[in-house]
């Protein structure tokens, strides 16, 4: 388990005059974390990262990055210790993928900016490139170099906002490769995301934000939290009674039924539930097609937590 405290966020909020960006919003991420922040558009994702980076001061609440608490006299610490990849990356097209690098570098500060450059070129395996113009790259060789630039300082923690938007699957697959390789060196991710799919398998744990957070946790533990647990049944022609077949298995609550031949149970225990249901079926002389645990994916969670937000911002 990481050591608490990369990132403790309490109560914090960012109001823009009378607009609310997010309020409200406690969470921790350990050290060597990849957490997940997910939530539909202006949920307050990228406000929420220019607050904790220090490009701007909330207006209510308190965080600590890196292990400092937010506020101008720590600044500078936080900033030496973080970096931020931002929704776009933000190059300048003329000068080459080295140069744009070096001239970062130099604007960090960082002690020598020819081997720091030289060494985030391969850490997102883009040195074979670094004569070209960063004008003449695709997108997902952009975000690379987005990527990289973020890479300079060596960042404790490393806010990576949307690093997939608008890439294709294979761009898509290296920058997931690229995360999960300097999760592995032990840097803290904080990364926003829209791809549930993306969190569900990048992200220990996720939280779900629309202005205020809605739930944090595994995205497992948010299933379980959130869905009762259920069995899908289906046999090769429909039962003839099913209430009494269910009726005695131990662990089963209640049952529907989605087709002619396939049945829904709720349950308390799976383990309990599904050997004992596998009894009682072939006790009642059926053939069983398919006993299987209910999957719910993360997408199901997150719709079911934002879903009244979003079809109330359609009104
Ligand atoms: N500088 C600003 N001035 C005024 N309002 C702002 C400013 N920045 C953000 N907002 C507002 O704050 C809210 C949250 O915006 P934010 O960009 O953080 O959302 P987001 O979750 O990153 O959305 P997206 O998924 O579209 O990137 C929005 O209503 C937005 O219009
Ligand atoms: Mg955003």
């Amino acid at each position: 388990m990481p050591a608490p405290g990369a990132l403790r966020v309490e109560h914090l909020g960012k109001r823009f005059g009378n607009r609310v960006a997010f309020e409200d919003v406690s969470f921790e991420v350990g050290y060597g974390e990849v957490f997940g922040f997910l939530g539909p558009n202006g949920a307050g994702k990228t406000t929420t990262v220019r607050v904790l980076g220090t490009l701007i001061a909330p207006t209510s609440g308190s965080a600590v990055v890196a292990g400092f608490p937010l506020g101008t006299e720590n600044d500078q610490a936080v900033r030496a210790r973080i970096s931020i990849m931002p929704e776009s990356p933000g190059l300048y097209l003329r000068l080459s993928v080295a140069e744009n690098l070096r001239c970062f570098a130099r604007l960090y500060g960082v002690a020598d900016p020819e081997e720091r450059t030289g060494r985030a070129l391969e850490a997102v395996r883009l040195t074979d490139r670094a004569k070209d113009p960063c004008g003449s790259l695709s997108k997902g060789l952009r975000q690379r170099v987005a990527l990289a630039r973020a890479l300079l300082n060596e960042p404790v923690v490393l806010f990576l906002d949307e690093p997939t938007s608008g890439l294709d699957p294979v761009a898509t697959r290296e920058v997931h490769e690229l995360v999960a390789g300097l999760r592995s060196q032990g840097v803290t991710i904080f990364l926003t995301t829209h791809r549930l799919e993306e969190a569900e398998r990048l992200c220990d744990r996720v939280a779900i934000l629309s202005t205020t957070l809605r739930m944090t946790g595994r995205p497992d533990e948010l299933r379980d939290r959130l869905f009762s647990k259920a069995l899908e049944v289906r046999t090769r022609v429909p039962l003839a009674e099913p209430g009494s077949t269910f009726a005695g298995v131990p662990g089963v609550g209640g049952w529907g039924q989605s087709a002619p031949n396939a049945y829904t149970l709720t349950v308390t225990d799976v383990e309990v539930a599904a050997p004992a249901l596998a009894r009682a079926l072939v006790g009642a002389g059926a053939d069983i097609l398919a006993i299987a645990e209910a999957r719910r994916s993360l997408e199901d969670v997150y719709l079911e937590l934002i879903g009244e937000d979003v079809e109330a911002g359609r009104r």
